[in-house]
């Protein structure tokens, strides 16, 4: 069997330079919470449980873990109170009552939010369940990071002890390697090495670190796990930082979906805030967001500078520049060959058949529209259910809102409605119907009729227009 790991997540520090009400550690990346991200990572390892230490705006990082869908929601967190703040080592004693002695405690950070399962994996190999592990890193510029202090020169050489920016001589400032913030430890022996933390440091800190020298001192093998991928292990803390760690998260999932075949205009300008799943040929031009759970079926085409969120589009859709969907809850579905766009808008419910066209300046909410169902321009569907073929005219609305309730508009097949109309629901126009352009229509019409609902024309002849008054 192996050792159950146990991760600890130190999400207390305020962060200061966020220069934000918001707790760090809820701050998004990729559209999520950097703590999501961690999670995510810790649920990929299988983790027995997260403990997520809090300090600053612990209500509001407790509540916010308790809201985290995907695998972050399945895995077990519990929640340990750092008040005040006194240091890495001190957050870890707050851990201590929650971590049983048979298990391997993984030590991460709530603010890095870009380190991969495998590298942890390797991580705790390196541990064994029994031996201290340092995930290690050299850094060109290693200014205020703990170095990693060796017996000799050489990566070979014993780890002696981390020794931080601020404590450390001409000396030690002069090494590259630092310690990355992560670590695996024998739950076990961290108790032990935690009771005998003190704050005699340049910071008055209890420093987690310490315990380098003392599993040291004990004759305990100490191993550092070195990586070059410094994003791995990189932290948030400003603006500035949450920032360029974003752009390499996005080049990193615009890089895994060009390798899956998907053809990207330019991969450094996709964004993807959530998950975005496609099929063959797909091709996404410059400047598109995708957010939730999006999917483009087969052969699917994305114009420049579309916003698309929870939404299914089918096989061989067309989305022209500037659509924007936005699924919520409801989503929305797209069918087989449809062409929606340039300039048009899926709400919540739009439910859009094979071969379906929306033009420009088309806005469909919770409607259902059959296959070859066609709205081109200036037009509301909302709470509609439209049969296969129809022909819906430039400018027309149903009128689905009564001021109190909402209420549906049914087209049957076949029918043409004309421009400007007003559909008063609820209402049916039946099949195969016609309704005159500029109509009001307020009662069902019947299959197969011409309805016009509308002033009659009038001329009055030889019509003289009013004359300018004389001056003065
Ligand atoms: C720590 C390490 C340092 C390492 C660096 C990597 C110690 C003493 N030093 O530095 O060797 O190179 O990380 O980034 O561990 N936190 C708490 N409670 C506290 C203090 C910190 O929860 O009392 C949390 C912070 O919110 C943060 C993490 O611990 O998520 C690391 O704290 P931070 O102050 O960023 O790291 P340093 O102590 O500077
Ligand atoms: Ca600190």
């Amino acid at each position: 069997m192996a050792t159950p790991i146990d991760v600890v997540i130190m999400a207390a520090g305020k962060g200061t330079r966020m220069k934000s009400k918001l707790p760090k550690v809820l701050h998004r990346l990729g559209g999520r919470a950097l703590l999501a991200h961690v999670m995510d990572c810790a649920a990929q390892l299988s983790a027995r449980q997260a403990v997520v230490i809090c300090g600053h705006g612990a209500m509001e990082v407790e509540a916010a873990c308790g809201r985290m869908a995907g695998a972050a929601g399945d895995l077990s967190v519990k929640f340990a109170r750092q008040e005040p703040q006194l240091g890495t080592g001190h957050a870890m004693q707050q851990a201590l009552p929650l971590l049983p002695d048979d298990g391997v405690t993984l030590v991460l950070s709530g603010d890095v939010p870009l380190t991969q399962a495998a590298t942890l994996t390797a991580l705790l190999a390196q541990c064994e369940g029994q031996r201290l592990a340092l995930l290690t890193l050299n850094m060109a510029d290693p200014t205020g990071y703990g170095r990693v202090v060796r017996a000799g020169p050489g990566a070979s050489a014993q780890v002696r002890a981390i020794v931080e920016h601020k404590d450390a001589s001409e000396a030690q400032r002069a090494i590259h390697e630092i310690y990355s913030g992560i670590m695996a430890v024998p739950t076990r022996l961290l108790r032990g090495w935690l009771s005998r933390l003190d704050n005699q440091n340049a910071q008055n800190e209890y420093y987690l670190t310490d315990i380098v020298k003392f599993a040291v001192a004990d004759g305990m093998a100490v191993v550092a796990h070195q990586i070059t991928d410094a994003a791995q292990v990189a932290g948030v803390n400003s603006p500035v930082q949450l920032a360029e760690l974003e752009r390499v998260y996005q080049l990193r999932q615009a890089t895994a979906l060009m390798e899956q075949g998907v053809r990207l205009g330019d991969p450094a300008r996709l964004d993807v805030r959530g998950v975005l799943t496609c099929g063959q040929d797909v091709e996404i031009d410059v400047n598109c967001i995708f957010e939730g759970q999006v999917s483009l079926g087969e052969g699917v085409r994305v114009g420049a500078n579309c916003v698309i969120a929870n939404a299914a589009i089918a096989a061989g859709a067309v989305i022209h520049p500037f659509t924007h969907i936005d699924g919520e809850k409801l989503g929305v579905q797209v069918g087989e060959g449809a062409l929606i766009g340039p300039f048009a808008r899926l709400r919540p419910g739009a439910q859009l058949g094979a071969e379906v066209h929306i033009g420009n300046f088309v806005e469909v909410k919770n409607s259902t529209l059959a296959k070859g169902a066609k709205a081109n321009h200036l037009a509301y569907l909302g709470d509609a259910t439209v049969g296969e073929r129809v022909n819906y005219g430039a400018g027309s609305i149903t009128a689905n809102y009564d001021g109190a309730n909402k209420h549906r508009t049914v087209i049957e097949a076949d029918v043409h409605i004309g421009s400007n109309c007003v559909l008063v629901a609820p209402v049916t126009i039946g099949q195969g119907g016609t309704v005159g352009g500029g109509s009001t229509i307020t009662k069902d019409t019947p299959a197969g009729a011409l309805s016009v609902a509308r002033g009659k024309q009038l001329s009055l002849p030889n019509w003289k227009r009013p004359a300018k008054l004389p001056r003065g």
